[in-house]
């Protein structure tokens, strides 16, 4: 095992880690309180952190020291005594989703060893994605929406209106939207949770070619975490909207705000990624209740040997 690469029996005390968060999460579902939801989901996932043997640091959490109590950036969590790893987590991936009982919300969380992740600070990143098994360079952020699309079109042989494009509906992504339309792409518009989203694109089943988006920098790093393992193209860029955003971003080490990262930029050796359903969604199902058991459905996934486990968990309440 080269120091690149966490040991494989990790896998199994990732996913464990979201599946606590999950569950606690669950309880808040449909309960309309973001900020509870959150909060149970952090708990318990700070909670079944502090129990895995290893000396893990947060470098993607719930935000900066004095603002987050809990996993927050730079916090120890394990028992200390195991590998050195970066975590980057999300512990509730979809605060609204799970509030009004909506699909697709996740607890996720990322480990690679210590100092190969990017620490992004807490601010927006411009971002797109394709699946595996395109010639690399395929995708560029600084394309057009609509070229992009073509491109992707020309790389999988098809016409530019087979192609669907994900993006976050949001007002501030009306021009990549109307640029996709004009050259015919589909655009599937999500409400949250661009996690999904991204690595929807290399799950052929979901029928999604490409993410492109401003979403948050954290999620950014989660999911090409993910994309390490199952493959994929990334690209992403920083955005700061004033001058505290950039602070946040020079605290964290970066220098040169106008950089645009790869997948290998941000995800710098081997990782594993564990992401668990809270609610139903297209991959993963959500959270069940059935008699006296609760059941969760996982995906837990290991870059270095390319491998994908689906996890279903049943234990006693
Ligand atoms: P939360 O779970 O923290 O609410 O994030 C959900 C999410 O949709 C992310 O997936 C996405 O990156 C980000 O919010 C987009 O931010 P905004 O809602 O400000 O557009």
């Amino acid at each position: 095992m080269s120091s690149e690469t966490l040991d494989r029996g990790l896998v199994l005390d990732a996913v464990r880690v979201t599946e606590a968060a999950a569950i606690a999460a669950w309880g808040l579902v449909g309960r309309g309180d973001e900020k509870a939801a959150d909060q149970a989901a952090v708990d318990a996932m700070r909670t079944a952190l502090n129990e895995q043997a290893i000396d893990g640091e947060i470098v993607i959490g719930e935000g900066e020291r004095d603002e987050a109590p809990m996993l927050y950036i730079g916090e120890k969590v394990g028992t200390g005594k195991g590998p050195g790893i970066d975590i980057a987590l999300d512990p509730l991936e979809g605060t609204t989703l799970t509030a009004k009982a909506m699909a697709n919300a996740l607890a996720v969380m990322a480990w690679a060893p210590k100092g190969t992740l990017l620490n992004a600070p807490d601010t927006y990143m411009d971002k797109i994605a394709c699946g595996p098994g395109y010639p690399e360079g395929v995708i560029d952020l600084d394309k057009t929406p609509a070229e992009n699309a073509q491109a992707m079109a020309d790389a999988k042989g098809v016409d530019v209106t087979a192609i669907t494009v994900c993006v976050l509906d949001r007002p501030r992504h009306a021009e990549i939207i109307a640029s996709l339309r004009s050259v015919g792409a589909r655009v599937y518009l999500i409400t949250d949770g661009d996690v999904a989203g991204v690595i929807n694109t290399a799950e052929p089943d979901t029928g999604v070619d490409l993410y492109i988006g401003q979403g948050g920098a954290p999620e950014g790093v989660l999911a090409c975490a993910a994309l390490k393992c199952v493959g994929g193209q990334f690209q992403g860029r920083l955005v700061f909207r004033n001058a505290d955003e950039k602070a946040r971003a020079a605290r964290v080490g970066i220098t040169d705000f106008d950089r645009k990262y790869s997948l290998n930029d941000i995800v710098r050796a081997d990782a594993i990624f564990a992401m668990t359903g809270v609610t139903d969604g297209a991959m993963l199902e959500g959270v069940t209740f059935h008699g006296d058991s609760v059941h969760t459905h996982s995906l837990v996934m290991n870059s270095s040997t390319r491998t994908v486990r689906e996890v279903r968990m049943k234990r006693p309440l």
